[in-house]
């Protein structure tokens, strides 16, 4: 189970528990004490307590650490303190003690005291030194630090078990605690873990006077440390760099749930103390969960313009990656029956960051003795009609063309930005609009009038007059974007510009897809699929009578001459220098706006897509380049300043 939903069922066990004491059992997981050490090592007893830290879950649940640190240090509210921000590496703690210079003992945590002796296995970390790397090396030294398992390894290593057909590691921390505690150091060696080192004791006398110089110090010694470490003077700047490692750690080959803050003077730390588990002077900043459990409600259905049917789950909300959610995508029939999911049950529920929210899975010891299996409805919830799965497509969906969800679906997409564009005709304005039966087609929106739309709820004479303008203005809207905006299967943004640049009116695809359908699908990217969805799409008699009422309105669903000019040209330089090379612009360009660099690139015969993949072929980046760069450098790819893209493009 995900560690932070097995937190959360925790906290929901113990707070039910301390309700009410009858329901604890004395094989609850409350009454389990933690991490005690197995026999199969000798137990060590540590130099210094292995403390644990305490967590804050929020901004503020951080700013009530620092407001109560102040008071423990008698300051007044408000004042600066030398603070360090470091990551939580999301690995196993491990307790070196050096003699001499020499490593002697490495342990486990165990239960804090008293650790598991695995020095055999850590000797094998390569970099953790054997020896210290300093001239005078102070009689003993214990390091503390983080062990762990780097993804790319982690990935690999679960891909082998998986073929000699062992169980899977759940996570990477899960799989460097077992390797940690393997009897054949061999083994360990084959699972190359990795080490981050973030404190030391010493004999009094030689302890820097602050973690900073502590740091410097390991990192002399020979240890690796955390680089994306930073010493802040306000508790903003700490925010700030939370803030920075909550999205950029994505990008980190490794796993890190949080950020450690710590005082970072030593006499300070002393004066602040601890408390019964966990020192007074840090504490940790867990990132938001992306994963959490809560029980299905009920499931539900939506009708997309497609007519395709996705059961859409409702639960309990929970606070994910920083949100309330209660609503997750089921995809489709398959899905629902590989969850074997039942109303009632506990799901897991994942969201990460901008990603649509989901049902990971389901857990299924928890069910409820009487839940009932999930299963979609056999009719349109919006119309009625029977639903129908063709039988390869994994989508259900509604084919009554005149269902009210459909057409809905279908003037949302219509005047949605990539399409015709129109302000001010929102979700709900569609909906009245649909619902009263005054408008059956995308052509009906151009018979409307300010008259009749002032009548409707929320709407005035001035909104009313604004988009009877803007869906006049719409009518000159490109021609490939008239083409997206019919919202024909499989016609997305890309391919409506590929059709659009080739066939120059509606006419004209009607023409071929009937006469030569394969000249439409040998264009680059379009391919037989699409071809035949747009076929089938324009020979049906219904389409066809809306296109005819569409130009009876006012659309040309052509190209205007300049855009038969600007064909013209791009077909003479089909082979241009960017031919086939996928491009993402990143950051300030010092002289081309957005807009201008990628008609440069597309004229050039290049594409420009959003974010940076191994697909990449060219990052060109301006000033203040974030993320996407890190990530481009990290994979390899070409970064380009824009005097480099334009010199690529001189002829
Ligand atoms: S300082 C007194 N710094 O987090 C405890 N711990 O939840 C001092 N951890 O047991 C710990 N990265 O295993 C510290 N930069 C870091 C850390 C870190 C990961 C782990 C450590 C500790 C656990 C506490």
């Amino acid at each position: 189970m995900e560690d932070t939903v097995y937190d959360r069922l925790y906290r929901e066990l113990d707070q039910l528990e301390q309700a009410d004491p009858t329901l604890q059992t004395t094989d609850s997981p409350t009454q389990r004490v933690g991490g005690s050490p197995s026999e199969r090592f000798s137990s060590v007893e540590h130099r210094v307590g292995m403390l644990s830290l305490d967590n804050a879950f929020n901004r503020d649940e951080l700013t009530a650490w620092y407001d109560r640190l102040l008071r423990v240090l008698d300051r007044t509210a408000g004042t600066d303190l030398d603070l360090i921000g470091e990551l939580k590496i999301d690995g196993n703690a491990l307790a070196l003690s050096y003699r001499n210079g020499v490593l002697e003992r490495a342990a486990t945590r165990g239960d804090g005291t008293h650790g598991e002796e695995i020095t055999p296995n850590v000797r094998t970390i390569s970099s953790i030194p054997l020896r210290l790397q300093i001239p005078n090396p102070p009689d003993w030294v214990e390091v503390r630090g983080e062990a762990f398992i780097p993804d790319d390894t982690f990935a690999e290593i679960n891909t082998d078990r998986a073929r000699r057909g062992e169980a899977l590691f759940a996570n990477p921390r899960n799989a460097c605690a077992g390797t940690l505690r393997q009897l054949d150091p061999k083994v360990v060696a084959s699972r190359r873990l990795d080490f981050f080192a973030y404190t030391l004791h010493l004999p009094a006398e030689q302890q820097p006077n602050s973690q900073w110089n502590g740091l410097a110090w390991l990192e002399q010694a020979g240890f690796r440390v955390n680089p994306n470490r930073r010493r802040c003077q306000t508790l903003a700047e700490i925010h700030q760099f939370c803030d920075h490692w909550d999205h950029a750690r994505h990008q980190l080959p490794y796993a890190t749930d949080g950020v450690v803050v710590k005082l970072n003077d030593l006499a300070l730390q002393d004066e602040a103390g601890f408390t019964q588990k966990a020192p007074r002077w840090a504490i940790a900043l867990k990132f938001p969960a992306e994963e959490a459990p809560s029980r299905l409600l009920r499931v539900t259905v939506q009708v997309g313009r497609t007519g395709a049917v996705t059961p859409v789950a409702e639960f309990e909300p929970v606070a994910l990656a920083g949100t309330s959610v209660s609503r997750a995508t089921l995809h489709n029939a398959d899905r629902i029956a590989e969850l074997d999911l039942h109303i009632g049950d506990t799901v897991v529920v994942r969201k990460a960051g901008e990603i649509i929210p989901e049902v990971v899975r389901v857990l299924p010891d928890l069910r409820p003795s009487d839940a009932v299996s999930v299963r979609l409805p056999e009719l349109c919830p919006e119309c009625g009609s029977t639903l129908v799965r063709d039988g390869d497509e994994a989508a259900t969906r509604c084919v009554n063309s005149s269902c009210p969800a459909i057409l809905r679906g279908g003037l949302r997409h219509w005047v949605s930005k990539g399409a015709l564009d129109v302000d001010g005709l929102g979700s709900k304005l569609i909906e009245q609009l649909v619902d009263r039966g005054l408008v059956r087609s995308v052509a009906d929106l151009y018979r409307l009038d300010t008259a009749l739309l002032a009548s409707l709820d929320r709407m005035g004479s001035k909104s009313a007059a604004n988009l009877v303008a803007a869906l006049d203005q719409s009518k000159q809207t490109a021609w490939h974007r008239q083409l997206y905006g019919l919202g024909i299967r499989h016609i997305g943004e890309v391919n409506a510009k590929a059709l659009a640049n080739a066939f120059l009116s509606i006419e004209d695809l009607s023409a071929a897809a009937n006469e030569s359908p394969d000249s439409i699908a040998e264009l680059h990217g379009i391919g037989t699929e699409i071809s035949a969805s747009l076929g089938q799409w324009l020979g049906t008699e219904a389409n066809q009578q809306l296109l005819n009422e569409l130009r009876s309105v006012g659309l040309a669903l052509e190209a205007s001459a300049a855009e038969r000019d600007a064909a013209s040209a791009s077909q003479s330089d089909q082979d241009g220098v960017l031919q086939g090379k996928t491009l993402v612009l990143t950051g300030t360009l010092p002289s081309l706006s957005r807009s201008e660099a990628k008609a440069l690139i597309e004229a050039a015969g290049g594409k420009v897509s959003g974010s940076v993949s191994k697909k990449t072929d060219y990052l060109v980046a301006g000033d203040a380049a974030g993320s996407k760069l890190t990530k481009a450098e990290s994979l390899g790819v070409t970064v380009l300043s824009e005097d480099d893209l334009t010199a690529m493009l001189q002829p």
